[in-house]
């Protein structure tokens, strides 16, 4: 069986998913539930008995000790993490907390388990972590996209602390043999997206007649890759990726904020044509840049490629036709997700924000 960390949140529900799309392998999802996770995501395993869900802190060493013995994973597949560059402006702790201490947490129950196999399964191992592209910092317009060579220049405290994971993980390779794989990837979109990251929240905004808030010009550029994509990628690099490296995922898109936007007011001015007409352009609303926002990421993903075989599925113009008609076929997960906790995110992160 195969343990996976953060599978009620965005991507990892999509991974569990896909798992089970490919795979009768038993997979243990552990997650603490932040507000990010959402076991609604999963209703579709209620009745799959390789499943199962367990509610726990990846900072709980002795949970998952107890939990490695009783499973005996043959990998962990690392997705949990506080993920909002926002939220880890305005409270960087939780970020350290769970990013940092959390992986560490993960890394030392993961190697005392490890170092108990015996010898083929110990080779047979796997710890895949997942990152991001955010680590490398921020690229101009003509530099070149970053490479797994590219040296890490993290700006936002988000970025920083799975800076520093990435950098433990590393370490457990080099120091101990830990078998390791790690992954950077850039924007995913796609279902079950949290509505407090571009996309899921544009859309939403966007429906519901809702302002569409731009930070500064709008013209920072980033790589975006549908989730499914993402997962066929860690599949693959969990089968067939060699222990100690790193391999960079991304979509080969390169977009401007101000451009997704368009496009997705575009897909649904035609799908779900404003009441009483006009294009829902009208509700973009420039406010105040993120501090230190990074203005360009891009992803060379060519080492995937000629290693792996691994290419993206989805071109941006397919994968975001497929999203905005999910979110429109599933306003309910919306409607369950904008609880309280929700609304005062949005109070915190934009009522205070001055129009730009
Ligand atoms: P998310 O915020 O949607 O989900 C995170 C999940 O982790 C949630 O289910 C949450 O409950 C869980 N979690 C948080 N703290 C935990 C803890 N202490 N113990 C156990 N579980 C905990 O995040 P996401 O967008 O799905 O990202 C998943 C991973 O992929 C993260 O590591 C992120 O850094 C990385 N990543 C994300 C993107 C992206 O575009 N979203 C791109 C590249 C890499
Ligand atoms: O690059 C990979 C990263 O992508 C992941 O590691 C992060 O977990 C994920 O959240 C994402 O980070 P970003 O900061 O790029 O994503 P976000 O959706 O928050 O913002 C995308 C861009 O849109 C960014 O330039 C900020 C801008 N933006 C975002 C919001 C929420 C706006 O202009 N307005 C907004 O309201």
């Amino acid at each position: 069986m195969i343990f996976v960390t953060g599978g009620a949140g965005f991507i990892g529900s999509n991974f569990v998913l896909d798992w089970f799309a490919h795979s009768a392998e038993e997979v243990v999802n552990f997650d603490k539930l932040t507000y990010a996770g959402n076991l609604n995501n999963l209703e579709s395993l209620r009745t799959r008995k390789e499943h199962l869900f367990v509610k726990g802190d990846i900072c709980d060493r002795e949970q998952l000790q107890a939990l490695f013995a009783l499973h005996q994973p043959r990998a962990i597949v690392h997705f949990a993490a506080e993920s909002h560059v926002d939220r880890s402006i305005l409270g960087p702790g939780e970020f350290v907390t769970t990013n940092v201490n959390g992986t560490f947490s993960l890394l030392e129950a993961a190697r005392a388990y490890w170092s108990g196999l015996a010898p083929a399964a110990r080779d047979a191992f796997r710890f895949l972590h997942v990152s991001t592209d955010e680590v490398y910092g921020t690229l101009g317009p003509q530099d070149p996209p970053f490479c797994e060579t590219t040296a890490y220049a993290p700006n936002s405290p988000y970025s920083a602390s799975k800076a520093a994971a990435d950098h433990l993980v590393r370490a457990y390779h080099h120091t101990y043999g830990l078998p390791t794989l790690t992954t950077n990837c850039s924007n995913n979109y796609g279902p079950f997206h949290f509505p407090e990251k571009l996309i899921p929240l544009m859309i939403t905004n966007a429906l519901a007649g809702a302002p569409l808030p731009i930070y500064g010009d709008g013209q920072q550029v980033r790589d975006w890759l549908y989730v499914g994509d993402h997962c066929a990628a860690i599949r693959r690099v969990l089968e067939a990726g060699r222990p100690g490296q790193t391999y960079n995922i991304g979509g080969w898109n390169e977009k401007a904020n101000l451009d997704v936007v368009h496009t997705l007011c575009d897909i649904l001015d035609r799908v779900a044509p404003k009441d009483g007409g006009g294009s829902y352009r009208t509700q973009i609303t420039r406010v105040q840049d993120r501090p230190g926002h990074d203005r360009r990421y891009a992803i060379d993903a060519r080492k995937i490629e000629r290693e792996l075989g691994w290419r993206p599925g989805e071109t941006f113009e397919t994968g975001i036709e497929k999203t905005v008609q999910w979110y429109l076929s599933h306003r309910e997960w919306v409607r369950d997700i904008q609880s309280g906790d929700y609304l005062k995110w949005i109070e915190q992160n934009y009522f205070n924000r001055n129009a730009a």
